[in-house]
């Protein structure tokens, strides 16, 4: 019995590091999101994407509080990994 709780508790352990391994590598998969494809997903609910190039130009503190109006019209438009993906691509339009 004691033996059959050891091999389940391993099992658990073995598991649970696949899982913490899979979480950490789409995170770092995460961190290479490209700006240009989440604009045209994401910033083409509500208007088309020539109201968000004719602003092309403008420094990133603009686009930071135009994307924080953005998100205020729509709860979790975007997370942290992919606003900054986005800012990025934006303020280098
Ligand atoms: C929930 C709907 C919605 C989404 C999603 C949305 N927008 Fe908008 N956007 C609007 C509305 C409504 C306006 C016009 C009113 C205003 O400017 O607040 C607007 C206006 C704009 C403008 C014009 C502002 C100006 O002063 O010229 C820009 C630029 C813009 N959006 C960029 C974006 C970007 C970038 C995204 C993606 C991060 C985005 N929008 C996503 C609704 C949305």
């Amino acid at each position: 019995m004691n033996k059959l709780r050891a091999t389940i508790g391993f099992s658990m352990a073995g598991f649970l590091l696949i899982a913490v391994t899979v979480a950490v590598s789409t995170k770092a998969v995460g961190e290479a999101l490209d700006g240009a494809a989440l604009v045209k997903e994401r910033c083409t609910q509500c208007h088309d994407l020539m109201r968000v190039e004719r602003r092309a130009g403008q420094d990133r503190a603009w686009w930071e509080r135009t994307v924080e109006r953005m998100e205020g019209k729509r709860t979790g438009l975007l997370n942290d990994a992919e606003r900054n993906a986005v800012l990025d691509h934006l303020a280098d339009m």
